[in-house]
């Protein structure tokens, strides 16, 4: 029987409020052993071993969490008695923090992460099912080599591409333009696609010793928007995201405003507020051609990527290259 570590970080599915109710209630309060134990047939399914790494809102996770979430992902993966992870995670940045590890852990057996909308404490509470088929699917050997997926409402998803589309609904995600990768049925995966995205053992980014992620802003245009809160915003940092507009679009004063950072050594890139579609190079929104499209990632996903980047390279055609890949 296969052997599956449980990795903890908190979020809802661990969260407690008014007996019956799903909302007012406090993320992060009891342990996922708990939530395990609901479980009645999980022994069925795989050996289940669980590490509580953090029991926190995801709203209040750090960048040091995630460092250390991606070493804990690693050592664990390299473990020879372990065949597959599975993270529970709030549902608020687990779109986030998939895709980090996605980029960043280095293996190819199934990582799948997953968390709830409803509380542990309320009527027919979602996190022991979707808890349950993530540990089905890390079981599974369809998910070996697939990258971080995430696994919610008898849904699979990519990391690269899922995304909340509903603040209280247990089938929270979708995954815009693409589909799903597949459905879970039971304890039974059915996968129907695979991502041409470069993820997990086929990354260049485990490679990367990180102790510090550069610093990345990100910025929202809307009508009226002063380029001077952008130029403030961006400040202190190494790179910024920019979520424009249609394709990647924002005024006439911020495009002055973007060609005077990009001169200062800051790199831009540019996403869209627009759930589907892509953003690509426009001469127009970027005269002297120096800004990254953020091809279709969102703006919170392409500053993932655009810190894992910085770690590598400063150079603005590997840094394309790289939104290119990924
Ligand atoms: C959180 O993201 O930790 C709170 C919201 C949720 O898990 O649904």
């Amino acid at each position: 029987m296969k052997k599956i570590m449980v990795i903890a970080t908190g979020g809802t599915i661990v969260g407690t409020g008014a007996i019956g109710k799903s909302k007012l209630y406090e993320a992060g309060q009891i342990d996922i052993d708990q939530i395990i134990g609901t479980i009645g047939n999980v022994n069925d399914l795989a050996r289940v071993e669980a590490i509580q790494l953090f029991n926190v809102d995801s709203n209040d996770l750090s960048l040091d969490n995630w460092i250390e979430l991606k070493n804990v992902v690693n050592e664990v993966a390299s473990r020879p008695d372990i065949n597959g992870i599975v993270i529970t995670h709030g549902t608020d940045t687990l779109d986030e923090t998939a895709f980090f590890l996605n980029l960043v852990c280095e293996t190819s057996k199934p990582v799948v992460i997953t968390g709830a909308m409803r509380p542990a404490t309320a009527t027919s509470p979602d996190g022991p099912m979707n808890l349950y088929q993530a540990i089905a699917l890390a079981s599974s050997d369809q998910a070996i080599g697939m990258g971080v997926v995430a696994v919610f409402s008898n849904t699979i998803y990519s990391s690269r591409d899922i995304q909340k589309e509903n603040n209280f609904k247990t089938d929270a995600f979708s995954k815009r333009d693409f589909g799903c990768l597949g459905y879970m049925l039971d304890e039974k995966p059915y996968l129907f696609s695979k991502t041409y995205k470069r993820h997990t053992y086929t990354s260049e980014f485990p490679r990367l010793r990180l102790d510090k992620l550069p610093k990345v802003g990100i910025s929202y245009f809307y009508v009226g928007a002063p380029a001077d809160d952008l130029v403030k915003i961006a400040q202190n940092k190494d790179g910024m995201v920019i979520v424009g507009s249609g394709t990647g679009n924002y005024s006439k004063e911020w495009i002055v405003a973007i060609e005077d950072l990009i001169g200062q050594g800051k790199v831009i890139v540019r996403a869209s507020r627009v759930n589907n579609g892509m953003v690509f190079e426009n001469i127009h929104f970027d005269p002297s051609n120096r800004s990254i499209s953020a091809n279709t990632l969102t703006g919170p996903k392409a500053r993932v990527l655009l810190m894992l980047a910085l770690s590598l390279t400063r150079d603005i055609d590997e840094i394309k290259r790289i939104f290119g890949e990924y």
